[in-house]
This record gives structure tokens, sequence and C-alpha cells, in this order.
């Protein structure tokens, strides 16, 4: 069995694979250890249950029996193509010995496997592993392959241009026909009051806090590290017209208000599911992200309290992080995701 630290197996079928390059311009702020995959398999149950696809865990409009080549990229724990392997539809057709007309294949790429599950998970499942920037070109052996590809959470990774070079590179590995799966977040948080105004003022946006408030601090450093580090903080928006510009078309779109923390006890997923046991992950989640982005905030220079005065040094870093975990398991907040199901077109124009 592999540690965690160690490389994933390069698989033979994708052994010509070079490792991420080096020379990598795009800054990932997240970290990229074993506290962090634990926060990533919490996060995705987090979701799922959200979303009510306890039994399902693909939208309805995607069919696994349909399924024959599924690639997961930027994996990071790979809990969405293990959970994926796991579907009573899916799991009996991933051994080698299945009829070629039957076999489906999964893939996970990242570009470290600091955080995949243990070697012998990923072999009992047959997924095949592989080192890849997504804003690299994929090799030709993986173009035109994949039925579907899941790549989600990639706010804290991704420039404009990383965005462009990532769907251009994702379209090329559709096959023709073949859906890519998206789920994002937006920079910003929200408290409940927001959403309640903008939607009683029937507001296209909602107004994002960054005044002298527990919320505007949290935006503050949210906004400012995705800004300084280049990404795109408003996802929601500007996701559809990316996707549209690469050469896919948009199946179905739709914005997801998820609750954290003390919300979860009142606010409830989709289905009318109910949010409750969800109230501990969400608040440990949220602690992990606020520790490493206003690590990242201090670090840049443009962390602020929540009087709007400059934070310099580790110890207001850590007084302001006790002040915000304190409003924060006593309100919650809601985070924005949009869930994508994009297309590459049958004929390709
Ligand atoms: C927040 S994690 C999300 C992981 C997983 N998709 C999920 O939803 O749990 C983002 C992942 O993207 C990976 N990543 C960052 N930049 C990348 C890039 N340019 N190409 C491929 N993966 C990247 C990171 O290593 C990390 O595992």
């Amino acid at each position: 069995m592999l540690s965690h630290d160690m490389k994933p197996v390069v698989f033979a079928s994708v052994a010509a694979l070079e490792p991420p390059s080096s020379t990598m311009k795009e800054a990932y702020i997240l970290p990229q250890d074993d506290a962090e995959r634990r926060r990533l398999d919490e996060q995705y149950v987090m979701f799922k249950h959200f979303l009510d696809r306890d039994t399902t865990v693909l939208p309805e409009s995607i069919n696994p029996e349909d399924l024959h080549c599924v690639l997961d990229v930027a994996a990071g724990s790979m809990a969405w193509s293990v959970d994926v392997a796991s579907l009573p539809q899916i799991r009996p057709r991933l051994s080698p010995s299945t009829p070629l007309s039957k076999r489906i294949e999964i893939y996970a790429s990242d570009i470290t496997g600091a955080k995949f599950p243990p070697q012998d998970v990923i072999d009992a499942l047959h997924i095949k592993t592989f080192l890849h920037d997504v804003t690299q070109p994929f090799p030709a052996a993986l173009h035109a392959k994949f039925d579907l590809v899941n790549m989600r959470m990639l706010l804290y990774a991704l420039s404009r241009e990383g965005w462009i070079q990532a769907l251009r590179n994702v379209r090329q590995i559709l096959k023709p026909g073949g859906k890519l799966l998206m789920f994002e977040p937006n920079a910003a948080v929200f408290l409940p009051s927001d959403i309640d105004a903008a939607m009683q003022n029937h507001a296209e946006e909602l107004p994002v806090r960054l005044d002298n408030s527990w919320v505007g601090a949290l935006n503050n450093a949210f906004i400012e590290n995705t800004r300084i580090n280049g990404h795109l903080t408003n996802l929601s928006k500007e996701l559809p017209a990316l996707i549209l510009s690469s050469g896919l078309t948009l199946s179905a779109q739709t914005t997801h208000h998820i609750p954290l923390g003390p919300l979860c006890r009142t606010v409830r997923g989709v289905h009318g599911r109910s949010m409750a046991s969800e109230e501990g992950s969400t608040i440990r989640a949220f602690a992990a992200v606020v520790e490493a982005i206003t690590a990242v905030a201090l670090r840049d220079g443009h962390l602020r309290g929540i009087d709007g005065e400059r934070v310099c040094g580790e110890e207001g870093r850590r007084r302001l992080v006790r002040e915000l975990s304190c409003m924060f398991d006593e309100v919650g907040i809601f985070k924005v995701c949009l869930e994508v199901v994009a297309q590459r077109p049958l004929v390709s124009e």
C-alpha cells in the first residue's frame, strides 16, 4: 500500500503522461495534506446530502448505464470518483474481466496524489490515476475518450486564462455528446438577510458585503485572496459564458444557496432534505478554509479585521480567526454554488 505522500501509480494505458509542468503559472492556495483530504471527503458528503443524491450521486440527466469512460479532473481526495465507482450499477462493470461492451473505466487526475486515498482503495475499484495540470493539454491518447468528466471546486486554483485553457482541454477529451459536470462556489459568503433582501428586490445578483462586519471581514479575505492570486471570484456568473466560449453547450445550470454552520438546523437542501446532520462537518470545513485563507491573506498583506483595519502579525490573525469563528458558530452563513452540466456538441462546429 502506498502512503498518501507517495506518487500515485501511473497506469500502463497513460504511462506516457508527463507529470505536471514545474513551470505552472496557476497559484493553488489550499493545503495539500491529510487534513485537507479529510475536509474534502466531508465536504463532498455534505454537498451530496444537500443535493439529495445519496443513492444517485449523479444528476438525473446522467444515466450511469450509459457511461463507459469517466474522468475525475482535479480529483483531490477522489471522493467523487470513489463514490461513482461504488455505485451498484457501476462497480461490477469495473473489473477488467467484464466484457468490453459492458465495461466502464474510471480515471482520476490531479496535480498531486497527496490527497488520494490509500492505493488499496484505488486498486479495489480499478480506478486509474495520473498526475496532470488541467491547464495543459491532455495527451492525445485521451482525446475524445470520455463520456463524462467531473471537474469541481477549482475556485482557488484557476485564473481566467486557466479556466479558458482547462475548459478547452476538457472539451478535447470528451467524446462528441460527452458531458462535463461542474460544481463551483463563489468566493463571497452571505447572511440569510442578504439573500432575503435580494429576493424581495428581485435583484439579479446578491450584494456582496465588504463593510465593517464579520461577514465583510470574511469576504475581504476570500475575495482579495482570489483577486491577488488572479482567480475569478464570481464563478456562478462567469462560468456559463466561459463554458459556452470553449465550444461546449450548457445542458443544465442551477445555483444553490448552501447553509453552513447553525443554518443547517433550519435551512433544507434540495427536495426538502434536512441538513441538521451536516452542522458539525460544515463548521469544521469552514474553520479549515478560514485558517488557510487568512494565512495567505496575512502573507500577502491584505488581511483586515472586523473594524476594517489592516491585521499585521500572526497574533492578530489568530484573534481575528477566533472572532470570526465565534460569529460563524452563532449565526452561520450561506455559500453560493453553481452546478453545471455541459456537453460537447455531437457535431463539432
Ligand atoms: C478544493 S480541491 C477539490 C478537489 C475535488 N475536486 C473535490 O471537489 O473535492 C481542488 C483540487 O484541485 C487540484 N488542482 C489545483 N490546481 C490544479 C490544476 N491546475 N490542474 C489539476 N488539478 C489542480 C488541487 O490539487 C486540489 O486537489
